[in-house]
């Protein structure tokens, strides 16, 4: 099956290509950097072409309110142009649990957008909402002030590895449009500053987590179960430890 990837060269979306090649697909990759831009609609015609099944794990550049916003309104349209136009049968795409929850935040204002364009496009497809990625926890970590202790919601987490969510993003892409919503997440649940103080231990950062129901997640103030799945989400296989020891293994210091 030609399935074509937009974002193949992400975190997530390299790991899908790989995936759906060992499955014996025929997987394009499909980026700016390959020459396919959603946004412009540069090289996306040609790479459709004959493609049943568009997996859609691409981010915007910017994370600033409005670019988000319009990097996934044009990106979705330009998609969904090109993907009737080569009569595409099923469109995957990657949202994050609790969207419609997340609306006070801008980056979650784009995303609602992304899945209306989804839902209305007359494409079948199926969306994948995936909780926070632990690959993530360094991103929190970098933004937070560099000081002593930082302050961080003590909102409920279940974050889930890369390589789960790409296995499961995969899945979705050989199956069925489920014309719905898949959530997935990871096998344990715990407070975001517990987790975080719990990596920077990890990592031999100093920094001490204060938490505080005040801190605003993306621009958005986070209830206790704002961020968690469903009874009925997948669960993928690892927790934190088995996360971390693997990151460490293929980390560059590692080699
Ligand atoms: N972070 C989380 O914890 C989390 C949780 C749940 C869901 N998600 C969702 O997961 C998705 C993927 O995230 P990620 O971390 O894997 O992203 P990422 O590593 O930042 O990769 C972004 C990808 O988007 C591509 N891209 C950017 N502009 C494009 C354009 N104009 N046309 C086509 N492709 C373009 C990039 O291509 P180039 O490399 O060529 O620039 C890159 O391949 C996002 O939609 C995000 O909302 C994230």
């Amino acid at each position: 099956m030609k399935i074509v990837v937009i974002g193949g060269s992400g975190l997530i979306g390299s790991k899908v290509v790989k995936n759906l090649r060992a499955r014996g697909h025929d997987v394009i990759a499909a980026s700016p950097k390959s020459g396919v831009d959603t946004i412009t609609g540069e090289g996306l015609d040609e790479a459709l072409k004959d493609a049943r099944v568009v997996v859609d794990v691409a981010n915007s550049p910017s994370f600033e309110d409005k670019a988000v916003l319009e990097f996934f309104e044009t990106s979705g349209r330009n998609l969904f142009a090109a993907e009737k136009a080569a009569g595409v049968a099923h469109h995957v795409a990657l949202s994050v649990v609790g969207t419609d929850r997340l609306a006070q935040s801008g980056y979650f204002r784009g995303k609602i957008a992304q899945e209306k364009l989804i839902r209305e496009s007359g494409v079948p497809y199926t969306i994948v909402q995936a909780t926070q990625f632990f690959e993530f926890l360094g991103a929190i970590a970098q933004a937070c002030a560099n000081e002593d202790t930082v302050h961080l919601s003590d909102a409920y987490i279940q974050p889930i590895a890369s390589d789960d969510v790409a296995n499961a993003v995969a899945d979705c892409a050989v199956d069925a449009p489920m014309n719905g919503v898949v959530e997935i997440a990871g096998p344990e649940k715990s407070r975001l500053c517990d987790l975080m103080q719990r990596y920077f231990k990890a990592t031999g950062d100093a920094r001490n987590v204060i938490a505080d129901e005040s801190t605003l997640y993306f621009g958005a103030q986070l209830a206790a179960d704002t961020l968690l799945p469903g009874a009925h989400a997948h669960l993928g296989a690892a927790n934190f430890d088995a996360w971390f020891r693997q990151s460490q293994n293929h980390s560059p210091a590692a080699h």
